[in-house]
């Protein structure tokens, strides 16, 4: 089976490979740092992954910015993160990516949990969150030929608390390994149109 992760390189996304890498043929993107580049925010970019990557059977993502800052300090530029790279990127990667992806294969794409568990500078990424959430319950009754989709919801990761923990306080980290279960579940299960939330 052929698996394409974006944003492989990340802290997400690098223990997705490793959960998986034993039993799959492993196609890692990123934005600079893998052999692959893609830049989700470009809808040329995309096409020209999918062209180079050819045929595969999962698509994982595990990309997509958004800016955190207080609604009162978001203009719509900084917004424009969120919506061009966590929510359009993510479905374009689902629109573009439709044709390149053999009979019942599948697309996971990544949420989290600010949606439903708000923080203080998260409404610009729930924001894009939602949308993916919804999106994937409702592209799912469209899919064709057997293709599966669903999203996952992770709380913080342990690996991430240097980097993002002043902001959670008080929210219990889950592993990147654990997490990367479940993105195995989503490739490898018979389940479509969910949002695996993982608190
Ligand atoms: N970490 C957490 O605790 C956590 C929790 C819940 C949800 N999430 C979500 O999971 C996703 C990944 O988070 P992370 O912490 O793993 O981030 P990260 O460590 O910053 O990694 C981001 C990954 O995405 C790639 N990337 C960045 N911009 C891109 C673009 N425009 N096009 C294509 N690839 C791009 C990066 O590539 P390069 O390395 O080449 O730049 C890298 O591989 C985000 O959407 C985040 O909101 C993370």
């Amino acid at each position: 089976m052929r698996v394409l992760i974006i944003g492989a390189s990340g802290t997400l996304g690098s223990h997705i490979v490793d959960d998986l890498k034993n039993d799959f043929e492993i196609i890692q993107v990123s934005k600079s740092k893998s052999n692959i580049h893609v830049d989700i925010t470009s809808t040329e970019s995309i096409k020209e992954m999918y062209r180079k990557v050819g045929k595969i059977d999962a698509v994982v993502s595990a990309a997509g910015a958004a800016h955190f800052g207080l609604v009162k300090e978001i203009t719509p530029e900084l917004n424009d993160i969120a919506l061009r790279s966590k929510l359009a990127g993510q479905v374009n990667l689902v629109l573009l990516g439709q044709e390149y992806v053999n009979d019942y294969g599948s697309f996971t794409l990544t949420t989290g949990i600010l949606m439903d568990d708000p923080i203080l500078g998260g409404a610009s990424a729930a924001m894009a969150n939602g949308g993916i959430r919804a999106f994937v319950k409702s592209a799912a009754i469209e899919m064709p030929r057997g293709i599966r989709i669903n999203s996952v919801s992770p709380t913080i990761l342990s690996e991430s608390i240097e980097k993002y923990g002043n902001l959670f306080n008080g929210f219990e980290p889950v592993s990147g390994k654990r997490v990367a279960t479940v993105y195995r579940k989503s490739i490898q299960g018979a389940q479509t149109g969910q949002s695996y939330e993982i608190y």
